[in-house]
């Protein structure tokens, strides 16, 4: 099993929710971190928490849709701690929406964001632990709903089976290199990301997740970063963290038919709510209350 001590990380999305989570148990696994995200305040008080730990946090405050991105965050890398053993291309969010209600330059900014800047994160980790011929783990958080689709999420899924096909191909390109590649599914865990993705209206929200999620399937965001210590120390190539949701996508994927069903009982219970929230709304804002609703993927 291979010792984490004195090795270093990239954690993208390090300024809240599984990112942070993640950097707090790689720092208590001895590992230093390099936090990226827009708001630098935030990754200020993850770093403080690292240090506490005995770790060191570089920090890069950018948007990683920019294309510079990538290679300003492994310079920084290399800078502060002459290199990296793993990359967590983690930032990324969600967009509550019917496909219909989801303009084309939105989707486009969803797939920039969770889809492009991870692969291109990815691609130039490789190509510089090749370069300087050292094994090393690539990492990419796509969802359980990589494995299947809900109401409302088609977009936001697209993006994360897109980034879990193409690291499992990576996996099997780069192994002979000494690297490896994984895939993290979360199922719905307890952060930011459902009041991102409800956008303005977060009404429908209890202690900012969905209230119709079962409690068995929502978890919090450091049983995901101590699930990729355990990744990093014994590498393989998805990290679940619920069995019952990942034999569920399997079962979907054995007989469409059964997701089909689940899936058209989530969209009625959507227009449902729909309705309520309309005819509970005063005025004008009615109009926008439409496509958007609650979210039970992630
Ligand atoms: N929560 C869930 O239920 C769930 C389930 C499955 C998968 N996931 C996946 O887990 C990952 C982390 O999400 P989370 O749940 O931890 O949500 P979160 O708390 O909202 O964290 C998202 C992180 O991504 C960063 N980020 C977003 N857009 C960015 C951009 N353009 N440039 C740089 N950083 C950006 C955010 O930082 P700034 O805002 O400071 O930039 C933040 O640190 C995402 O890829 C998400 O799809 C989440």
């Amino acid at each position: 099993m291979p010792d984490l001590a004195d090795k270093s990380i990239v954690i993208t999305g390090g300024s809240s929710g599984i990112g942070a989570a993640t950097a707090i148990e790689c720092a208590r696994a001895g590992m230093d971190c390099v936090l990226v995200a827009r708001r630098r305040d935030r990754l200020a008080e993850v770093a403080a928490e690292v240090a506490r730990l005995g770790r060191r946090a570089e920090l890069v405050a950018c948007d990683i849709a920019d294309p510079r991105s990538s290679e300003a965050i492994l310079d920084a890398a290399e800078r502060a701690f002459g290199g990296f053993h793993a990359v967590f291309a983690n930032a990324g969010y969600g967009l509550e929406r019917d496909v219909l209600a989801t303009p084309i330059d939105e989707m486009r900014r969803m797939f920039e964001v969770n889809f492009f800047s991870g692969a291109d994160l990815l691609q130039q980790a490789a190509r510089r632990l090749i370069a300087a011929e050292r094994p090393g783990h690539l990492l990419m958080c796509s969802s359980c709903v990589a494995k299947f689709t809900l109401p409302r999420h088609g977009a936001y899924s697209a993006t994360k089976a897109a980034q879990a096909m193409v690291a499992r191909a990576m996996r099997s390109e780069l192994a002979h290199h000494g690297i490896e590649v994984s895939t993290v599914h979360p199922v719905t865990t307890t952060t930011e990301f459902f009041e991102v993705a409800a956008g303005e209206d977060r009404r429908h929200l209890r202690n900012g997740i969905p209230p119709h999620v079962p409690a068995l399937f929502v978890q919090k965001p450091d049983r995901i970063g101590k699930a990729v210590v355990r990744c990093l120390r014994r590498p393989h190539p998805e990290v679940w963290t619920s069995h019952v949701v990942r034999l569920v996508a399997g079962a979907f994927t054995a007989f469409p038919s059964l997701q089909e069903w689940v899936m058209r009982g989530e969209a009625r219970k959507y227009r449902a709510r729909d309705a309520r929230t309309s005819a509970s709304k005063p005025g004008p804002d009615a109009k926008n209350a439409g496509p958007a609703g609650e979210s039970s993927g992630g």
